[in-house]
């Protein structure tokens, strides 16, 4: 799933999670400082997400396999005035960063992978997560009507991320995640978990 059927999806307007804001889980975790030190967004997108927790005066680092995706990000911090960086990366090698984040950000990139996937991804995670630091997750989750199209459950998540590879689950909250085909947003786990 990376490449050309990621960055296609960009080419005819906005895609069904582009919704032109940041995710209001994302904002609210702002304002109660949940962002701190140096921040890595995987899976980026157009960088709605990047460009709100830059605002906010940290250093933001986007990555995204769709070259499209980060050409509008980066129009979009032109035209704000917005002092962030986005780049191309395969969430799947983020040791090829060379960088260390103190927290990630990860909204709508974990549900897509697959459960082989997922444990590659968490790995690449670790690469490059300080010690202590924090990864948010804002996926879809399995529990509620109208769930969205890659549900994840509890148990996926504390599957993935575990302590015999690095990982404390601190907090699984139920959230909503928006976009532009749910009328108040699908639901949504918000994951809060800590580098051990
Ligand atoms: C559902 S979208 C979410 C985008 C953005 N986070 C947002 O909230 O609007 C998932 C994003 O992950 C990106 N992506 C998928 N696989 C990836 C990979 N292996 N490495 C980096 N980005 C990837 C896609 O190109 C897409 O932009």
């Amino acid at each position: 799933m990376t490449g050309l059927p990621w960055d296609a999806s960009y080419h005819d307007g906005p895609a069904p999670w582009d919704i032109g804001r940041p995710q209001p889980a994302i904002v609210r975790v702002a304002s109660e400082r949940g962002f701190a030190g140096a921040v890595l967004d995987a899976g980026c997108g157009t960088g709605e997400n990047a460009l709100h927790v830059a605002s906010l005066g940290l250093s933001v680092l986007g990555v995204d396999v769709a070259e499209t995706a980060l050409t509008i990000a980066r129009e979009k911090a032109r035209d704000r005035g917005i002092d962030v960086e986005f780049a191309v990366a395969d969430a799947f090698q983020l040791d090829r960063l060379g960088r260390r984040f103190q927290t990630v950000l990860d909204c709508g990139l974990f549900h897509t992978f697959d459960r082989d996937e997922r444990t590659r991804y968490v790995a690449s995670l670790a690469s490059v997560t300080g010690h202590n630091g924090t990864v948010y997750v804002l996926c879809f989750s399995d529990e509620g009507p109208d769930t969205g199209p890659h549900p994840i459950s509890q148990e996926d998540l504390r599957a993935a991320f575990n302590p015999s590879n690095g990982w404390h689950v601190a907090s699984i909250e139920p959230d909503r995640v928006q976009t532009r085909y749910h009328a108040d947003g699908a639901p949504a786990w918000f994951v809060t978990i800590k580098r051990i």
